[in-house]
């Protein structure tokens, strides 16, 4: 693989919606519709191609907003991809991600039987993801969008979530995301880490050699795949009330209690990375992106009195540590946003309000990907030396695990710990190109 190779990645093809880092700020919103009439579904693609924007442009929105348009397994059935294609995707995409459930952990509380409707059921066949500047340029977007779909009427539309980012950037627990993101050899898309080596574009995108120098598997044709990459996208309410019950109840003081709340993440309120501020937030590094991601862990942090092993970003990707696997293997593109009004600061009463994260994940291949990512990192602690642990944020925790953070002259431990996040519901999808897309529109059936 030559680096002349990756430059031909075509990024006038791929969406831009999920694969550029977001815009400063935005407001977005999802939408999920059922196909019923394969003609109408593909009239919907055709209206909706010229909306989508290709990486090869800025990333901020145009003024009247953008979208991304994914599809899942049935939407490609319903509209009328041939059968071979279908069966050319991979087994885990066909089945769905509720299918999925027990791989996952999705199980007790998370359980698909449990997800908000229409999550997760076989008539999730489209997603679109509108993205604009501000909520009012949202709305405009939208009642383009909801006009288009009432004028084709072989297509309903089943759910819509709003989302947003806070001009803190700081999701429902109070911090920072999206801070940390993989740059991609010859695309002009940076990622946030100096010291990590870029990826290869195979690793995210069907069409392109991976890490591995190898082509990944792609389904057929290959018009239909190439440019396309599979998105996971879950909806995870955050209980914000219980984790700072949680944190105030196991805390020595207000001090203590912040610093407990950053080993978990891993990271400050502010973004700062506790592998470079191990002691306290600051805001300055936790601002900066030229710093704010700048860090490795093998050198510095083997043993993680800084990071400890098990917080959430380390298990999500240990960088350089030393695990059992191999962490560069599994990296994803997240692009991740809030949903739900945030619990003010300070407040232990639950509100009674749904919020948390729209998680989107992007991969080449979704075993390698968030699969192995949620089985492996998120939900066991095999990886790192300690199988009866969880991740203490995220993982899907049932009061009979616990937390330990590494730190001189003995470690300290947090026991019994609830679970924070709960799946309410998510699917596979499939972003194709904006050519496949038009393949598909083009479709007679
Ligand atoms: C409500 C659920 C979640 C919350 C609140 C959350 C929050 C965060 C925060 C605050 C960061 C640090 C910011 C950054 O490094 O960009 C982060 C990083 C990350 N999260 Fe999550 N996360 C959630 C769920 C998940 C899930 C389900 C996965 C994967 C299965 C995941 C994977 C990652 C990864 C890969 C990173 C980047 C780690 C790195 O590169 O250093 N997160 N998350």
């Amino acid at each position: 693989m030559s680096p002349d190779d990756q430059a031909m990645l075509e990024l006038d093809d791929i969406q831009a919606g999920l694969v550029h880092p977001r815009p400063t700020r935005y407001a977005g919103a999802v939408l999920l519709g059922r196909i019923d009439n394969p003609r109408d579904g593909r009239e919907l693609l055709r209206r909706v191609i010229p909306l989508i924007p290709s990486a090869a442009g800025s990333p901020e929105p145009h003024q009247e907003g953008w979208a991304a348009v994914a599809l899942s397994f049935r939407g490609l059935k319903a509209l009328g991809v041939p059968e071979d294609s279908l069966a050319s995707f991979p087994a885990e995409f066909q089945a769905g991600m509720a299918a999925r459930a027990a791989e996952l952990g999705d199980t007790g509380e998370s359980a698909p039987e449990r997800w908000e409707q229409p999550l997760g059921r076989d008539d999730v066949h489209l997603a679109i993801y509108a993205l604009a500047p501000d909520a009012a340029r949202l709305e405009e977007a939208l009642d383009g969008a909801r006009e288009a779909l009432r004028d084709v009427p072989g297509v309903a539309l089943i759910w819509e979530q709003g989302t947003y980012m806070l001009p803190t950037e700081r999701t429902s627990f109070g911090f920072k995301d999206g801070i940390s993101n993989p740059a991609i050899e010859g695309s002009g898309i940076f990622g946030t880490n100096p010291q990590e080596e870029p990826f290869m574009s195979g690793v995210f995108m069907l069409g392109y050699p991976n890490d591995s120098h190898a082509l990944p598997p792609m389904p057929t044709p290959e018009v239909l795949a190439r440019n396309g990459s599979y998105v996971v996208f879950r909806k995870l309410q955050t209980r914000v009330a219980e984790y700072r019950q949680y944190l105030r109840s196991r805390a020595k003081s207000r001090e203590d209690e912040a610093l407990l709340a950053a080993k978990f993440v891993g990271r400050w309120p502010s973004g700062a990375p506790l592998a470079l501020a191990p002691e306290r937030d600051d805001p300055k590094l936790g601002a900066d992106p030229n710093r704010n991601n700048a860090f490795l862990y093998a050198a510095d942090d083997a043993r993680g009195l800084k990071c400890p092993l098990g917080a959430h970003v380390r298990r999500a990707y240990a960088r350089d540590a030393k695990i059992i696997g191999v962490p560069r293997l599994h990296r994803m593109i997240r692009r991740s946003s809030s949903y739900g009004p945030m619990l003010p600061d300070g407040v232990l009463e639950d509100d009674g309000a749904d919020r948390g994260i729209l998680f989107f994940g992007l991969q080449a291949n979704l075993t390698r990907g968030f699969e192995f990512v949620k089985s492996q990192w998120i939900n066991e602690g095999i990886f790192i030396g300690m199988p009866s642990e969880m991740d203490p944020l995220v993982g899907p925790n049932d009061e009979t695990r616990m937390f330990t953070v590494p730190q001189q002259p003995i470690r300290r431990r947090v026991t019994e710990l609830p679970q924070f996040v709960v799946n309410r519901g998510g699917e596979y999808l499939f972003m194709p190109g904006r050519r496949a897309l038009g393949w598909i529109a083009g479709l007679d059936s």
